[in-house]
């Protein structure tokens, strides 16, 4: 018995140490922890439950069978984040550089398949080299099995990654499958061809940073949501954020209690909007003003920032916010700030999470880039997103409402469930401005005849009433009554069922 005990213990002691002192000391002098500091910071303290910790590789090519490492290059298992149940996985770069074989694949695949069983997020912190070289095909197929859980359990449960190191070629397809990516600065990157490649084949000269690295990836690319300065502060915000998503898709989000009066009066409110419909003002103001203790939690800020997305409580019960900004383009709508609230509102619809959409969007942004980039079909995925969405959705027109857009931004005809209007609203087919210049086009010389004719057209089409007259409103509201009834109008829908027909899947215009 003592000699089995002494065995274990010292088994243990060799995957705690994973590659070795040598190697931990460099990845700390890199900036970054090492896979077991990154699961304590994540977890709730003495919540992990670690499994496969004595998993080792197969492989005896080039004299692996020489060099084995319990555990082999990544820590798995569950734990708690505020007492909720969350599997995690870590890859240590200190074993074969966090590079995955045929075991450490398996070792994922088993946490994911139990947490689908059992309905709990998966954490994935990435920190790896990519396909164990030394395995060749049974790594890849070890990638694919990951893949296909991922596919599996999207929209079931929430899965996140982190990119907290090296993430290239086809392994960046599993950490693009999640639902979000945080990065780290400087330290992390993710290209599916490096840098050395790109030399040789497009004669570009970039480094690993330009190519792939957090800034790249969350104002160019829009491949990853969030990017923190460190892996501590990575960890605590994801923390932070996991408390705004429900632990799958048949429970319905956390709710933490909070002092904010339901309702509360925002006077600020009513002068947000400047008298010159044309100049813009900060949405994001609107939005902290509006949710429990100004707790906002945006998601790729730093993407398409002529729309706002992020999540905030109302009342404690979690919402996902969707709002033009008209600080950026005016707050048109474009490809990318469609493809990026598009996702949104799909991951908010997948869980459960009721949608508070802000509109003042003069319509979609004209220009040939946007044509040739499908605008028609972005655009359509905005749309399509808001159409099939089934959770309870709130809408407030607060000015601009145009066009196609007007319909697009969560209107009535989408199922809207409660859509007000600030006085200020002006919903019409155009702005007066563009609408009196192709009414009476032959008048453009005369400047008075053009004037009047657009304040006729203000009054007569641009504001709140001819929507409300139809009901595509349910009412002009105070600005600063807006979280009182976002707070009732949650309350009444807190039941709602609405359930689409039946289908295999639907076809979103990708
Ligand atoms: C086996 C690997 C490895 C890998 C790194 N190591 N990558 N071992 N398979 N893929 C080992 C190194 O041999 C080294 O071992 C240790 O990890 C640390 O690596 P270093 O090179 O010293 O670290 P660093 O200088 O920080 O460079 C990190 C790196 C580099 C940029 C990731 O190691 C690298 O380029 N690795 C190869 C990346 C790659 O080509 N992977 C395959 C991509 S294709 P020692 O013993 O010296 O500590 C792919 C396909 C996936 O992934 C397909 C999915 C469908």
């Amino acid at each position: 018995m003592k000699e089995i005990l002494k065995k274990l213990n010292q088994k243990r002691d060799l995957a705690i140490v994973g590659g070795g002192k040598k190697r931990q000391e460099s990845q700390h002098k890199k900036g970054k922890l090492t896979a077991r500091e990154r699961i304590d910071i994540l977890l709730d303290e003495g919540t992990f439950e670690e499994w496969d910790m004595f998993v080792e590789h197969r492989c005896s090519e080039f004299d692996m069978d020489k060099q084995k490492i319990p555990g082999d290059g990544v820590v798995t298992g569950y734990g708690t984040i505020n007492g909720r149940l969350t599997f995690v996985f870590s890859q240590d770069f200190t074993v074969f550089g966090g590079s995955l074989s045929e075991s450490h694949a398996e070792k994922i695949c088993k946490i994911m398949d139990k947490a689908l069983q059992v309905g709990a997020p998966v954490i994935g912190l990435n920190d790896s080299g990519g396909a164990r070289i030394q395995e060749g095909v049974a790594s890849l197929a070890g990638y694919a099995e990951v893949f296909q859980r991922n596919v599996l359990s999207s929209g079931v449960i929430p899965q996140i990654s982190v990119i907290m190191g090296p993430c290239a070629g086809g392994a960046v397809y599993s950490p693009a499958m999640t639902d979000f990516i945080f990065m780290v600065r400087d330290t992390s990157y993710m290209f599916v061809t490096g840098p050395d490649v790109l030399k040789t084949v497009t004669h570009e000269e970039v480094s690993h940073e330009e190519l792939g690295g957090a800034s790249t990836h969350t104002k160019k690319s829009g491949v990853s949501d969030l990017a923190f300065e460190n892996d501590v502060e990575a960890l605590f915000q994801l923390r932070r954020f996991m408390g705004f998503l429900p632990s799958s898709n048949k429970e319905l989000p956390p709710i933490r209690h909070s002092e904010d009066p339901a309702d509360r009066i925002e006077f600020s409110l009513d002068t947000l909007i400047p008298d010159n419909p044309n100049k813009p003002y900060d949405m994001k103001e609107l939005i902290t003003k509006v949710v429990d203790d100004r707790d906002f939690f945006e998601t790729q800020p730093d993407y398409a920032a002529n729309i706002i997305t992020g999540f905030a409580r109302m009342t404690g019960s979690p919402v996902g916010i969707v709002a033009n900004q008209p600080m950026v383009l005016a707050g048109c709508l474009d490809n990318n700030s469609a493809r990026k609230a598009a996702r949104f509102v799909r991951f908010c619809d997948c869980f459960n999470i009721p949608i508070v959409t802000f509109v003042d969007v003069p319509g979609f942004l004209p220009g040939t880039s946007q044509e040739y980039n499908g605008i028609i079909k972005h655009g359509a995925k905005l749309l399509f997103a808001f159409a099939e969405a089934t959770v309870p959705k709130i809408t407030i027109i607060t000015r601009k409402a145009y066009g196609g857009a007007y319909d697009v931004m969560s209107s009535k005809h989408l199922r809207g469930d409660v859509n007000y209007a600030w006085p200020q609203a002006e919903i019409a087919v155009m702005g007066p401005k563009g609408a009196v210049e192709i009414i009476f086009r032959g008048e453009i010389g005369n400047q008075d005849k053009i004037e009047q004719k657009t304040n006729e057209y203000r009054e007569k089409l641009a504001n709140p009433f001819v929507a409300g007259s139809r009901g595509f409103i349910d009412d002009v509201i105070m600005p600063n009554t807006t979280r009182k009834r976002i707070c009732r109008s949650l309350e009444m829908l807190k039941n709602k069922k609405l359930t689409n027909p039946w289908k295999k899947h639907d076809n979103i215009p990708l």
